[in-house]
């Protein structure tokens, strides 16, 4: 199949992973006979310094002209000055809203041989297998925001959170889609006791799952006991449905049941083209890293995983997918490690202490022995 690839490694540890995700695609590719164009753009802080502007007309050129995005991360100290008004993140956003990538799939399942790297129990985390779906362009990242001055030393600073009812169900079908395939359960989390728009939320989830997951069992919880709950009962959750802020909290913690969030990819996307080919934008959960950037020592996992979601969602390569999924999962297996997961490493297996690309090449000859 032909498929262009649009690669955003942006900043800090950004374009390290990417490189190493790009590897292993260009492996697959070779293997099945694919061809894959990757493009190279930028984003983020790399974009402000080229252009001013960190998402700039050319970077959506070549985002609309793809089939996918790969990212990298974006973010910096040196843009992070709050009194900034062009942010890094500004860029990361636009993209979101460009594709209209309204679902965020996070999924979080821990590999057997870096159980000992988190800190909880390690039975808690025996067949711990969550698929969060995070709603990406709606609520307090995309309201209206503001900052007043009211008299003197007096700022009001103010960010609108809204929904509507179609933004909640067109994300609440893709929870429920995903647990058809999976353990046919959802929990939906929001603030319904204090908060308007999680009312409009529990009450629109509510009405999508009756309607139209009959077979799909839906419960609702309150997002500060599924905070803890996620930490007692890791194994009792399929599909997490919940709005964006409350996702991007949650994900950051339940990084910790994974041993590190350097392993945990992501994938966001739209409705599906006329083509039946979804665009999307994948990435690994964690962010720029800048203090170990440009070391050599970043996990390339999650964004390798990521080029995996790549290539089952907007591709439709699943075979292809699950095989970058198998050769990650015996190289972890293996005992191949990079910094972030040295000292947690599991002692009764040999350790492989892995640079990025020492990772990367790992996966890429486990991969060839697999597709071979
Ligand atoms: C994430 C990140 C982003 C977010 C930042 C970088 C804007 O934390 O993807 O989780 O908050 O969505
Ligand atoms: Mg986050």
């Amino acid at each position: 199949m032909k498929a262009t690839i649009a690669v955003l490694a942006g900043d800090g540890v950004g374009p390290e992973v990417s490189t190493e995700a790009v590897r292993v695609l260009r492996t697959v590719a070779e293997c099945h006979g694919h061809d894959f164009t990757f493009l190279d753009a930028l984003v983020g802080g790399a974009a402000i310094d080229a252009t001013g502007d960190p998402l700039p007309a050319s970077t959506r050129r070549t985002v609309e002209a793809s089939d996918a995005v790969l990212l990298g991360a974006v973010g910096g100290p040196k843009w992070s000055d709050p009194s900034a008004t062009v942010r890094p993140e500004q860029g990361l956003l636009a993209l979101r809203g460009l594709l209209g990538a309204f679902a965020n799939l996070r999924p979080v399942q821990p590999h057997p041989a870096l159980v000992g790297a988190a800190p909880i129990r390690p039975e808690l985390l025996t067949g711990v297998d969550v698929q969060f779906v995070r709603e990406l362009t709606g609520g307090m990242y995309f309201g209206r925001k503001s900052l007043e001055t009211d008299g003197p030393g007096q700022e009001v600073a103010t960010d609108h959170c809204t929904y509507s009812t179609s933004e909640i169900e067109r994300v609440a079908r893709v929870a429920g889609q995903l647990a058809r395939e999976r353990r046919r359960r959802v929990t939906s989390v929001d603030k319904a006791n204090v908060l308007e728009t999680s009312r409009l939320w529990r009450r629109t989830v509510t009405r999508v799952m009756r309607d139209e997951f009959p077979d799909v069992t839906l419960e609702h919880a309150l997002v500060d006991s599924f905070a803890m709950t996620l930490l007692r009962a890791p194994a009792s959750f399929d599909v997490v449905v919940t709005e964006n802020l409350f996702g991007d909290i949650l994900t950051d913690e339940a990084a910790v049941l994974a041993g590190s969030i350097g392993v945990l990819p992501s994938a966001s996307f739209g409705e599906r083209r006329a083509d039946g080919r979804r665009q999307g934008i994948y990435e690994p959960i964690h962010g720029s890293a800048p203090d170990i950037a440009g070391q050599g020592s970043a996990n390339p996992i999650g964004t390798i995983l990521s080029a995996a979601l790549l290539l089952r969602h907007s591709l439709n390569l699943t075979d292809e997918a699950a095989h970058v999924e198998r050769a990650v999962g015996d190289v972890i297996a293996d005992g191949w490690r990079t910094a972030d997961l040295w000292s947690a490493a599991d002692q009764s297996a040999p350790v492989h202490r892995a640079s990025t690309t020492a990772m990367g090449a790992a996966v890429v000859d486990r991969l060839r022995r697999i597709m071979s």
